[in-house]
């Protein structure tokens, strides 16, 4: 039977066990997207642990795709490698893979973080970023993109990192085109969905020529609420495409900007945190978030749609995607009990779970499950890191609410 605590290997990266450290963006890089000492010092203390393997925060492939979250990560410049080899070799150290998630945000970010309009497969506007429409992407925008991948693939090589994940979930640039929602082109990039996986099929393929057979893995959502979104049985088929482009593992998730929380799902909108740390509310005079703040709770509800379960909310959709594939098949959302872990694991609804929340928590969750000392995570869902990182690096806030 398959043991949780035992190592393992997606392609040519062996992790130690079955619990990966979903990508989290933790606000911790400098403003120019090199990783600092303090991140370093995190990602050590995730190593230290127990991870199974650490997949990072998002990381810009270009300027227009710089994520809006305080100061992410860019692997934009070849100058960059040095810095990276820095944090790979301090968490090689602790015999942990680490896996560089690459990302453009697509229209899910701020003019004011990139200094460039926000850019689309089409051009319709995001209802939670609020910029101006995006520009639609032209055909050599798009072929610059993919040449910017590809070479961020290599530098991701080059500086140590045992693998990439492109980012394809969340409402993201690469999920956008993926979403019939988001993704209205009549060329050969939208329309059916082989068309609009191109641009990722592409990627591969730059990518190989730059980098052989380097794993590279692939995020997605199996499902969102938005009309025309991406559903279940569709992810399915990108997920088929995915393997034939020669993905090493998929991680499962769901959800994008417009939907509210679904990919980060808490029982009650964390207000306090939105009217304190989020990009639009936050300079708000107090009057009027004093005025405001009883609204939200129960505004924010209509215009999103607040899903039901809690837990394990991928698992499902990620068994259904693991019934069509024979990669790996890694599960992300509301994973939170060591019971939960393995029954997934045993029953083989998928063959890894990754969390989040949970190692903002306590980045050595692992080992306190590996020892028993521990059976649930003591996050609470409360989703004020997620709230405050658009202003300020993540902390738990369990202690200080
Ligand atoms: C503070 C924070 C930052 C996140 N940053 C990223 C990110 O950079 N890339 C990504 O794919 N998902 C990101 N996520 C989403 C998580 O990877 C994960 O899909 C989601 O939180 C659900 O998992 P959980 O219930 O274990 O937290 C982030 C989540 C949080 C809370």
């Amino acid at each position: 039977m398959t043991q949780i605590f035992e190592t393992s290997n997606i392609g040519s990266i062996t992790l130690k066990n079955r619990i990966i450290r979903s990508a989290t963006a933790d606000g911790l890089a400098d403003a120019d997207g090199r990783p600092t000492g303090e991140l370093i010092e995190f990602y050590k203390s995730l190593a230290r642990g127990g991870a199974g393997a650490i997949i990072t925060g998002f990381t810009g492939i270009q300027k227009n795709g710089k994520g809006s979250t305080h100061h992410p990560l860019m692997l934009d410049r070849d100058e960059y490698i040095d810095d990276y080899k820095k944090l790979t070799a301090a968490v090689h150290e602790y015999n942990t893979p680490i896996i560089i998630q690459l990302n453009h945000a697509g229209r899910q970010t701020r003019k004011r973080i990139t200094g460039l309009p926000t850019v689309a497969p089409s051009a319709r506007r995001d209802l939670y970023f609020l910029e101006k429409r995006p520009k639609k992407l032209t055909d050599s925008a798009i072929e610059e993109i993919i040449t910017n991948f590809a070479k961020a693939i290599e530098r991701a090589k080059k500086a140590g990192f045992d693998g990439v994940q492109l980012h394809c979930a969340h409402g993201f640039l690469l999920s956008e085109f993926l979403s019939s929602n988001m993704n209205k082109r009549k060329d050969q990039g939208g329309g059916t969905t082989k068309n609009k996986f191109r641009i990722i099929e592409r990627i591969f393929t730059e990518a190989r020529k730059r980098v052989g057979d380097f794993p590279i893995l692939a995020k997605i959502n199996a499902y969102d609420t938005r009309k025309m979104g991406m559903r279940t049985p569709e992810a399915v088929e990108i997920a088929k495409y995915l393997q034939d482009a020669g993905c090493a593992a998929i991680e499962v998730s769901c959800g994008v900007a417009n939907d509210g929380f679904i990919t980060v799902r808490s029982k009650k909108f964390p207000t306090a945190a939105a009217l304190e740390y989020s990009y639009l509310l936050r300079y708000l005079p107090f009057v009027i978030k004093k005025f405001i703040q009883p609204f939200i709770p129960i505004f924010v509800p209509i215009f999103t749609k607040p899903q039901k379960q809690l837990d394990n909310f991928n698992v499902p959709a990620a068994e259904e995607i693991k019934k069509n594939v024979s990669i790996p098949v890694i599960v992300v959302g509301g994973i939170k009990r060591l019971d939960d872990i393995e029954r997934i694991i045993f029953e083989n609804k998928a063959d890894y779970v990754s969390m989040s929340r949970a190692f903002i928590c306590e980045p050595d969750i692992v080992n306190k499950f590996r020892e028993k000392k521990q059976t649930e995570s003591k996050c609470v869902s409360c989703n004020f890191c997620i709230t405050c990182i658009e202003s300020m690096p993540f902390k738990c806030f369990n202690d200080t609410r």
